[in-house]
């Protein structure tokens, strides 16, 4: 939907730029800003990579406490913190608006009112200082991530899990993916924060400050996987896409029957929430290792990675989940893929990553826009050319292939 007029902006990237402080002087810096869910972000990028200044505005403990994000209460936040935390990874940076060859901005999927307020801010400001506009992708900008900090080359295998989103696809340049699978339902971490909310991990003394995939995690180190066993769609359809939402109703089940075994009422704390966390933990592992899996065989088939050593990369919230990356490695290791997480820190939203996918679009000319065009931002967009059916005619099978998932 976004022309590339890139004129203006080559005509940008030729001048000269001067770094306060001393800093090389034709560096190509660019800004990058985030407000698709709940997170204020911003960054100052060089084309390198180098991170110049950062900002960060999460808004974590107020979701938290009223039990799930509601979008205009993100808004208010955005709105209230945009201004600031911009300004912030400028002046960390030491750069000067005047400096920046782009502003790239998320302007896809996310929620709408979030999604407005980074869009809005980011037109104002590139018409003020005449500077280029990258409309970003969020799902391309966390799949591009781990280019700024290993050299992983196209095309690559990626998994994408996070409070919003879930999907595998291959990635053959910076606008050019393959989508293998996405979730029919919710998202792997939507389903443990509601998870973490059913089992009010929130009143747990180690837990209070954190997400709800983190309080699975946490609680899932003590808990006996066996004791809870949740199961999710098996092997009659075989695709690549996800299914959370039957899990989390066979856990809202299980929480009921033990609060009636245990005479508690609801909002109160089982004595068995590490053996449930560890059983969710699990499943939700084991259903995105099948599917990563299959997806590995397909991509084998069609000849879509390269070999030898072709590369898996995992990444967005859930990614964090040290578990998580444990039982990919396992399926990585068997098919002969290297497996690349890039740290916690950049599996989670922020301005960092979307500079960077700025950078990447900069240096192929690729979705550069000039100041005064008119951008919309889309709630809804998937990622790349759909490739589930194909991948459903397939029918590729795992029921043959046993892989032994960490305890
Ligand atoms: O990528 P992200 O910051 O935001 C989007 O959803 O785009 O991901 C946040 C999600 C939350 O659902 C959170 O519960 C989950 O990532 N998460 C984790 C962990 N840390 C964050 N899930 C599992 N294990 C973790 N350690
Ligand atoms: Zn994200």
């Amino acid at each position: 939907m976004f022309s590339s007029k890139l004129s203006h902006a080559k005509k940008l990237l030729r001048v000269g730029h001067t770094l306060r402080g001393g800093r090389a002087s034709s560096s190509t810096l660019v800004l990058g800003i985030e407000t698709s869910c709940d997170d204020t972000g911003a960054a100052v990028l060089d084309e390198t990579g180098r991170i110049l200044g950062e900002s960060l505005h999460s808004q974590k403990e107020v979701h938290l406490r009223s039990g799930g994000i509601i979008p205009i209460v993100a808004q208010k936040h955005h709105k209230q913190n945009i201004e600031r935390v911009v300004q912030e990874a400028l002046d960390r940076s030491g750069v000067d608006p005047s400096q920046l060859a782009a502003v790239a901005t998320t302007v896809k999927p996310g929620l709408a009112l979030s999604l407005g307020i980074g869009l809005e801010f980011s037109q104002r400001f590139v018409r003020r200082h005449d500077k280029p506009f990258i409309p970003i992708h969020h799902m391309e900008a966390h799949a591009l991530t781990v280019r700024m900090l290993h050299p992983v080359n196209f095309p690559f295998l990626v998994l994408l899990v996070s409070g919003g989103h879930s999907l595998l696809a291959v990635a053959r340049g910076v606008d050019d993916f393959l989508l293998l699978g996405h979730t029919l339902d919710e998202a792997p971490g939507d389903t443990l924060d509601k998870v973490a909310r059913r089992l009010s991990l929130i009143k747990h003394p180690e837990c209070s400050t954190l997400s709800g995939g983190q309080a699975i995690e946490h609680l899932a180190k003590t808990g006996d996987r066996k004791k809870f066993v949740f199961t999710t769609p098996m092997g009659q359809v075989h695709d690549c896409c996800f299914s959370f939402a039957g899990l989390r109703n066979q856990v809202s089940m299980t929480v009921m029957k033990k609060e009636a075994e245990e005479g508690i009422e609801q909002g109160t704390l089982l004595s068995c929430v590490n053996d449930i966390a560890a059983g969710v933990q699990y499943t939700v592992a084991s259903h995105l290792a099948k599917r990563t899996h299959r997806a590995i065989l397909f991509c084998k088939t069609r000849g879509l990675l390269p070999s030898p050593r072709p590369t898996l990369v995992l990444s967005g919230g859930v990614a964090s989940n040290q578990y998580i990356r444990r039982t990919l490695s396992v399926i990585a290791e068997k098919t002969g893929l290297d497996l690349v997480c890039p740290p916690a820190q950049f599996c989670t939203d922020n301005g960092v990553m979307i500079a960077w996918n700025g950078v990447e679009r900069l240096r192929e000319g690729k979705g550069i826009l000039p100041p005064d065009v008119d951008v919309f931002y889309e709630p809804r967009s998937p990622l790349g050319v759909d490739m589930t059916a194909e991948v459903r005619a397939a029918k590729i099978s795992l029921r043959s292939v046993k892989i032994k998932v960490p305890d």
